[in-house]
Order: C-alpha cells, then structure tokens, then sequence
C-alpha cells in the first residue's frame, strides 16, 4: 500500500547524449577513472604487463585477469565495526579471453596462432577467474590498489577448488585425474556474481562448454548437447593441446563447471567452493537475498535462448555473526524452476507464475523418467527443469532485488532471436529443441518476435517473502528503438518510458544501489545503424522503478560492454567494469582494409590500436578491459 512505498530519490545529474567515441563519457560534474586494468600487477612480486602480446602464463597469473565482468566491494570495518566507504576488498571476475588482443600475431595462413601449445592455453586459463584486490581512496578522492596488501590473490582455471553439495563425487563428475569427484581445477567464463551477508563472493560460470571440444570422432550424448558441448567448442582450441578440454579424452570434465562458486575474499587461504545445491546450468549471476525466516534465496538465470529462471532456497537460516553456522549455508536447500503464467489476461505484459522444486521424485523427476537420484536432477538441471514445463525466457541475464520493496525481484532479459516469427528453426543454440516445442510462440512474458532489443521483467514474491512458490509479474521495462519506430502502440519502439532520448538494447548488468534506484548496463549491437540507430555505444543509465524515468548516464568506449557494477556503502563511490573495447564486430568507426574488407584477427592482434587506445589512450598497446572508479568530482552521492 501507499504508506509502505518509498518516495523517489531525486537525481539532479543531466543525463548524457549516445556517442560512439572511444571513451568513457559521465554526466557533468562526474569524473571516471581506470581503478584496475587486464595485466596490471596484483600480487607480490608480479612483473609489469608488456601489452604485445607476449606476456607468459606466468606473469598473467599475477596479474590483474582479462575481460572484468561481476564484481563486489567488501568494505573493511572501521574501529566501532561499521562498514568503511574509503577502504575493502574489490574483487573482479575475469569472464573470457579476446584471442586477438591476448596473443602476439603470428604469421601461419592457417591459423595464426600456430603453434598452438599448451602455454598458450595455460596462459588463457591464468587470465580467467577472479581477482580479489585491496583497494583504498586517497585524500585526493582517487581510489587505487594497496600494492602487497596480502588479501592480493588471484584465482584461475587451474586453482583446485572443492566439489560440495549433493552432486559431489557423482559418477558424472569422476575424472582419471580426480576419481573423487570432488576436486576441480579452476573457474571458467565466471559472467557476473553476487554476494552473501556472511562475507562471501559467489561467482557465476556461465558458457562453460564454449572450451570443450574434441579430437577424433565422437557422437555427443544428450547431456553435452543439451548444454551445448560441441567440437569445435567457441574455436579456443584448447582441446588441441590439454587433454582436459577434450571431451573423447576426459569426457566427464565439462560436467565439473556450469556452477555457482563460493569463494571467502578475506582468507586468502580458503578453497573455493563448487555449491552444486544451487543447480548447473549458464549462471549469470546470484543475487542472494535473506528471507524473514532467515533462509537464504539466491536467484540466477540461465543466459541463453529460451533458458529459465531458477532460485533456490537454503535449507538452514542465516543467523548473523554465526560464521561456523554461515560457512556452508549454500551446501543444501531446495532448487526451483519458474513458470510464467498469462493471468487473468493474455496479451497485457502481467501475470502470475510459480516455483517449481526441481526435486528427485517429484513432478516426474523419477527413474521412469531417467532421473536416478538428486545429484543427477542437479548435473542435469536444464532436463529437469525442460521435464517440468518452465518457462522459456528471452535469455535471462541479471536478477536483481529490490531493497526498498520485499519480494520484488527484476531480471534483465537481453534479447531473443529463436522466438515466434523468426526464421531460426529450432529453441536452443545446439539446434535441438525442448519439451516438445519446435520453438516457442511470444508469450506474455515475452511478447516480441525475434526480440532483437530486450526487457526488464520483474515480480513480486507472495507475500513478500522470497521463499514464496507463487508470485505475480509484470514488465517493468521494454526497450526499443523509437527513432526507428515512432509509432508507440508497435512493441518495436519500446514502452513509454523508452524515448529517442534514452533508448538502448540489450540490458543485462542491472542492480540497485542502496538508495533503491535500479542500474541498467548494456551489451548489445553498437553499429549505431538500422534497427539500433540512434543508440551509439553500449551504456549505463538510471531507472527509477517508482516514476519510470530512466536516464542515460555513462557510455562507453568502442567495442565495449558495460558490465559489473558496485557502490561504497556512502554510494559516493561507484565501480564500472567496461569489458572488452575494441571488439570489432560491426562497429561503424571499425577501421577497414583498403578493399573494404574487414581486418580478421591475426590483422587486429598485429594493429590493435587502430581499433580502441582505451585506456592508456597515446600509450596503448592493446586496449584493455578495465574496472573504472566512478565518483562526483565535489565528492557527493551518485546519481542524487
Ligand atoms: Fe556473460 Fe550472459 O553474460
Ligand atoms: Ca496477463
Ligand atoms: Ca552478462
Ligand atoms: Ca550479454
């Protein structure tokens, strides 16, 4: 009711014009400043990045990892034990490599990476993973890295971390080189992450299977088709060389990643943790949220055409100060499954839906069917949750939830083009499709064929309490291109709070700061043209999810996506992370050969300043995905 909703916060920042520039544009009266940048020396005794290219697995491992993405700020403590604003634990995910930036050019017409070797793939699994930094604002305002801080750690595709959960040691997870199943090297394509009230970071590995293929012959089963295990993988071709990511070699290896890992940034002895209660599927995030009774909800979408929506609910409940009870909250609960439902309405972007367990011997998840125990349903989420009749959603990036409203939670759906009308022929990125469906019709949850902008859909746990199994929905935002679409009744030009003014496509970072205003980052077609004309660079703008408004207020630089976002607790700190600039693909600044063709990789690796000089500007030698500081230059509150 009226006497519980918050009033808006007022903003007062000028929102920014689209650019296409390669920089980072802020409001006026905003400064934004690189804080930490792929190769930069992290822990002890690191050497300085050479930036050619050539820099060994050895130095990468020291160093600040590629490709920023989730990230959280743990503040440190001050004397009466309240949180710090000037001084904590930053820690970064390191979500994938760009192999025409990470390796030195070569000069073989088949392949320039030739020789391919296993320091090559060594070097990529050292720049995956995560950073944990100490990081501290001087008097000037300016943040940096407290250099040998011991909390300083890296860790990558290679550091052992420990199975737990009902899956651990499951036949399905046995390798030769473990036959416990239950200890796996490394974290891989960690996309975004979250964190726990107990002072944990949960990492997300999202498309695991991109580095699996295989040598030889194979005929893939349905588990590594259902999840996208192919031959050839993403063309990293680290199978060639490392028997681990060849899946005729050591078949079980890819059902060892596609899981939420826990990781304790202030021991910087602890041992990640493999939390395979919370289901395996392509984790974006986790957004963790404390219910009244004290049980633990994480919420994380499986980001990919037609994936779902999951939660899952401890079995114990947070007590706080309980560190020993804390630890291993996320080793046991109950896994759901959502289903999005019409309503009473078709057609009018509401409805309501339900939670349903992805539990053994319920709802069909019986031997009849296939299924043989709970660790099975969790290696297999994505069959069990296809048994159960979730709802196919328009690729579900971020979820986040509301501080100033209990039980409501929004999830940035980025875009689809295997929906309704379109001419692609199947529901999943492997050509198979699911539960019976050649490809799913636009539903009211996702209302658009061939979705190329994406939504915000958010709902509202019954009750209030995040350990509901039934909500009711609605779309908080629909994005689209009203230059291109001035006509507001076609789905197209995006709902009312979309103008030509803020337009954008492809949200997928969203959070809430701690004033309850929502985030949105993008990573979406930059080429400024055609359907996406008048939306410029990918970007960050400001939601207000009580008056609609939204408003554009950081751009990036060429080739970006804005992805990772975190505040002090004063929220007159913001952390960014711009992943990737200079990614060539259909940029319309991209410089051409004089035939008008396109550079190909081994051309970008030999003139990768030609392409984006962000960050170091006149002193680059490959643009460099880097967390930025954001922050007020009269040192006031984001965005008030
Ligand atoms: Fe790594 Fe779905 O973004
Ligand atoms: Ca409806
Ligand atoms: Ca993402
Ligand atoms: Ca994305």
């Amino acid at each position: 009711d009226d006497a519980a909703t918050p009033a808006p916060v007022q903003s007062s920042f000028k929102p920014i014009a689209i650019s296409i520039a390669d920089n980072v544009q802020v409001p006026e009266g905003y400064v934004a400043e690189p804080l930490l940048r792929w190769g930069d020396p992290l822990v002890n005794g690191a050497p300085a990045w050479i930036g050619d290219g050539n820099d060994t697995w050895q130095a990468q491992e020291m160093q600040f990892g590629d490709n920023c993405d989730g990230n959280w700020f743990f503040p440190f403590a001050d004397g009466a034990g309240k949180p710090r604003s000037d001084r904590g634990l930053f820690v970064s995910n390191h979500e994938y490599i760009n192999p025409e930036y990470f390796y030195a050019p070569g000069n073989d017409a088949a392949d320039w990476r030739n020789p391919f070797s296993f320091d090559k793939v060594k070097k990529a699994l050292a720049a995956h993973g995560v950073s944990v930094a100490e990081v501290q604002r001087g008097s000037d305002g300016k943040w940096s890295m407290v250099q040998g801080s011991v909390y300083n750690r890296r860790i990558t595709g290679y550091t052992p971390m420990d199975v737990t959960g009902p899956a651990a040691g499951h036949a399905l997870l046995r390798t030769a080189a473990d036959p416990s199943g239950s200890e796996v090297l490394g974290t891989l394509n960690n996309c975004a992450a979250g964190w726990t009230p107990w002072g944990t970071y949960v990492t997300c590995e999202e498309n695991f299977n991109g580095y699996f293929g295989w040598n030889g012959e194979r005929t893939p089963n349905a588990l590594e088709n259902r999840y996208g295990v192919a031959r050839d993988g993403f063309g990293y071709r680290w199978h060639e060389v490392d028997p681990r990511f060849d899946v005729n070699a050591t078949p079980n290896e890819p059902n060892r990643h596609g899981w939420i890992v826990e990781i304790d940034p202030f021991n910087p002895a602890s041992k990640p943790k493999k939390r395979t209660a919370l289901g395996r599927f392509k984790h974006e995030n986790a957004e963790v949220v404390v219910a009244p009774n004290g049980k633990v909800v994480v919420y994380s979408g499986d980001d990919e055409r037609n994936e779902y929506i999951y939660k899952f609910v401890s079995d114990r409940a947070y007590k706080a100060g309980d560190a020993a009870g804390n630890r291993d909250l996320l080793e046991s609960g109950t896994l759901y499954v959502a289903r999005f439902d019409a309503g009473a309405t078709a057609g009018d972007q509401k409805g309501t839906g339900v939670w349903m367990p992805l539990v053994f011997g319920q709802n069909g998840l019986t031997p009849e069917n296939g299924f043989a125990s709970q660790a099975d349903v969790l290696i297999r989420t994505r069959q069990a949750a296809d048994r159960l009749g979730a709802t196919m959603m328009d690729r579900p990036e971020w979820i986040t939830a509301n501080p100033k409203k209990a039980g409501e939670v929004y999830c940035a759906l980025t875009n689809n083009n295997r929906r309704g009308t379109t001419t692609a022929s199947s529901n999943k990125a492997d050509g198979s499709t699911v539960a019976g469906s050649a490809r799913p019709a636009v539903d009211d949850a996702n209302p658009r064929a061939n979705n190329l902008w994406g939504s915000i859909i958010r709902w509202n746990e019954a009750g209030g309490d995040v350990t509901a199994t039934s909500f009711d929905w609605d779309i908080f935002l629909i994005a689209g291109n009203p230059k291109k679409y001035p006509d507001r009744s076609d789905l197209r030009s995006g709902s009312a709070a979309i103008t030509v003014d803020n337009q954008f496509n492809s949200p997928d970072g969203i959070g809430f700061d701690f004033l309850g205003r929502l985030w949105i980052q993008t990573d979406g077609s930059y080429n400024n043209s055609g359907e996406y004309d008048g939306q410029g660079n990918n970007q960050m703008l400001m939601a207000d999810v009580l008056t609609g408004e939204v408003k554009r207020f950081l751009v990036g630089p060429s080739g970006c996506e804005v992805t990772g976002l975190t505040f002090s607790p004063d929220m007159k700190t913001m952390f960014v992370g711009i992943q990737h600039p200079g990614e060539v693909g259909g940029h319309p600044n991209a410089p051409k050969k004089t035939d008008g063709s396109t550079y190909g990789d081994n051309d970008i690796a030999r003139e990768p300043t030609k392409f984006s000089t962000w960050p170091d500007g006149a002193a680059a030698r490959r643009p460099r995905s880097t967390v930025l500081v954001v922050r007020r230059a009269d040192g006031g509150v984001i965005g008030t």
